[in-house]
């Protein structure tokens, strides 16, 4: 049984990695900004949990959170950074505020995730790092230029320290989902249907036709990946796609 710990775990992707994680016997520590939603997760969950409400934007919120699980539990384990923000719009659209917010989130607080959970790793000689990135850390696609550039900074990033610690018995992966039937998608398909004459819908079903498999990927298949990476010492500085097949590498 690992201390794990997941950001974003109020709803969506992250929702289901805890469930999954504490599934597999595993103690979760769960973060997001709203405490309603983790005490929702926290409740059916059959293991150990433990809230920590933050914004992890904000300064000196990872700290924190790091510290009350190590006076509480101990040291960091499995560290899922999954918490993210989407952003559809052209380029030229995109303000210095989007581009900021976007890569603070998505790019700069799996960084700091990783560098302040990594040393306590090393020390033990063993720990799992899973970022949860996206298809678009793979290839571009039109009108996300700054989330596809957080997704892509943040695959470099884990390819990297993977290869750094290689040896010492902790792995660094990302999981690079395709689109997910979670809320952050809900807002892409309402996002959709408002430009376009098109109902919530027949967003929803364009949305799934363009993924090669015809539907949305569910959040327990992404769990799964998350699963497989944690049981298994020999996949590293892998950015493993659950895309319906959308990206073949
Ligand atoms: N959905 C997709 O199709 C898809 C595809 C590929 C990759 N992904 C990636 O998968 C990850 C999860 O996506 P999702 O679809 O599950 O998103 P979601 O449904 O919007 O959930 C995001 C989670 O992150 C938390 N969060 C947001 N801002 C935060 C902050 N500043 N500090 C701490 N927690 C914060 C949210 O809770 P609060 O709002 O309460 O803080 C929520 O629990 C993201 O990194 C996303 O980019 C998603």
């Amino acid at each position: 049984m690992s201390i794990c710990l997941v950001t974003g775990a109020g709803r969506g992707i992250g929702r289901a990695v805890a469930e999954r994680l504490a599934a597999d016997g595993h103690q979760v520590v769960l973060v997001a900004r709203s405490k309603d939603h983790l005490d929702e997760v926290a409740a059916g969950l059959s293991t150990q949990s433990l809230v920590i409400p933050a914004d992890l934007t904000i300064d000196g919120e990872i700290d924190r959170v790091f510290a009350e699980v190590a006076r509480t539990w101990g040291e960091v384990e499995v560290l899922v950074p999954n918490a993210g923000i989407g952003h559809a719009a052209l380029v030229s659209d995109t303000t210095d505020e989007d581009w900021a917010r976007v890569l603070e989130l998505n790019l700069t607080v799996p960084f700091r995730c990783i560098r302040r959970a990594l040393p306590p790793m090393l020390d033990a000689g063993w720990g799992r790092i899973v970022v949860i990135a996206s298809v678009v850390a793979k290839r571009g696609e039109p009108q996300v230029s700054a989330y596809a550039a957080s997704k892509h900074g943040v695959l470099g990033l884990v390819r990297s320290v993977a290869a750094e610690v290689a040896r010492s018995g902790v792995t660094v992966n990302a999981v690079c989902p395709g689109y997910v039937d979670t809320p952050m998608t809900d807002q892409t398909v309402a996002a959709i249907s408002a430009r376009s004459d098109r109902s919530e819908d027949e967003a929803r079903a364009a949305l799934a036709r363009r993924q090669p498999i015809g539907r949305l990927v569910t959040p327990a298949e992404v769990a799964d990946v998350v699963a497989l990476c944690v049981g298994n010492g020999a996949i590293n500085g892998q950015g493993i796609n659950v895309d319906g097949g959308a990206v073949q590498s």
